[in-house]
């Protein structure tokens, strides 16, 4: 298949572009470069069946016939999203729409990545996907919580009255090489922090609580549903719950740091619980991740040393 990414200079855009070919088929990555680096998909840059394409998704565009278009671009992590607020919620409305017309004019399939910040700070746990969520649509993450949710009715919109074949994907905290190391994301502040020998903010209390996934197992779980026929939101992410105090002790374990824990004030609207249920993921996908928390970040030591040395290359 010609199947286009769009974020695909992103870290999980680039990950799944790597399976993509890896699955032999041809990869154009469309991206704006807004919070991606070409270093993420530099090592493609003689794969002769990758292209990469600089475009916002949010103006329309025509990359030419598809049979697939994954629709990752998007702000993501918090301190992008707050920084980038009127371009995160257009790359959730204009950005799904011009993607879905695309998919349209070329009778492709189409997959949205989705978030758990559909569920903004839930009342129920952990969440299924028949959950409608709780979530503040004027707090300062709606930028990102309710773009992502009107890009999902969008796409079940044009699934509905259009007739395009979408797939809905809820993506729950991932982590792994590539993740960027300023985001302001648990795993890479802390993964910073210990391996700097700085004290590992925790905000709150620390015992709010998250599960994180390894990003192989995110992307296989997202390329099994995009094979699937489900066209309702699926929850892929690893239901393996921690407290941030206990995230904080792993991370300090794998990198071996002396680092201290600090406690800081919350964030507004920061939820409290976060754990997705995959039931119908295994049972529709016959999907379950199997990298837990300690071997992931292992698994990721590397990229964290050698993202910190470049920073202080640059600095
Ligand atoms: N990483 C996670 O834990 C997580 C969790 C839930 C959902 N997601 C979703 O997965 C997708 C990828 O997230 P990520 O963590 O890889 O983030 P990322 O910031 O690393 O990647 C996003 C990519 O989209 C690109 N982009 C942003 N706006 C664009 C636009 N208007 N036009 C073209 N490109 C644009 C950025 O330059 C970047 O390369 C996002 O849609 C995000 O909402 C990620």
């Amino acid at each position: 298949m010609r199947v286009l990414v769009t974020g695909g200079a992103g870290f999980i855009g680039s990950h799944l572009c790597d399976a993509l070919l890896g699955e032999g088929h041809s990869v154009i990555c469309a991206d704006n470069l807004l919070t991606g680096r070409m270093e993420n998909i530099a090592h493609l840059s003689h794969e002769p069946r990758f292209e990469f394409l600089q475009q916002n998704v949010c103006r329309p565009f025509d990359c030419g016939k598809v049979e697939y278009v994954f629709h990752f671009a998007s702000p993501a992590s918090p301190d992008d999203y707050l920084e980038h607020g009127i371009e995160t919620l257009q790359a959730g409305s204009l950005g799904s729409m011009n993607c879905l017309e695309l998919a349209r004019k070329y009778n492709a399939r189409f997959l949205l990545a989705s978030t758990s910040e559909c569920y903004g700070d839930p009342l129920e746990h952990p969440q299924e996907e028949t959950y409608w969520g709780h979530v503040n649509p004027v707090g300062p993450r709606s930028v990102y919580d309710e773009a992502k949710r009107f890009a999902e009715a969008i796409t079940m919109a044009y699934h509905r009255y259009r007739k395009v074949d979408t797939r809905i994907v809820r993506i729950f905290n991932t982590y792994g090489p590539r993740l960027q190391i300023n985001d302001g994301r648990v795993i890479s502040n802390f993964m910073k922090q210990a391996l700097l020998g700085e004290d590992l903010t925790v905000y709150g209390d620390g015992s709010q609580t998250r599960s994180f996934c390894y990003v192989s197992d995110e992307v296989a779980g997202i390329l099994a549903l995009s094979k699937a026929g489900e066209h309702d939101p699926t929850n892929i992410g690893n239901p393996a719950e921690f407290t941030i105090l206990e995230c904080a002790q792993v991370v300090l374990e794998v990198t071996g740091s002396s680092s201290k824990i600090r406690f800081e004030p919350l964030p507004q609207d920061d939820p409290k619980q976060r754990c997705p249920d995959i039931s119908k993921a295994k049972q529709l996908l016959g999907w379950e991740p199997f990298i837990d928390l300690r071997a992931g970040l292992r698994m990721s030591l590397d990229y964290f040393k050698s993202a910190i040395q470049a920073i202080g290359a640059g600095a």
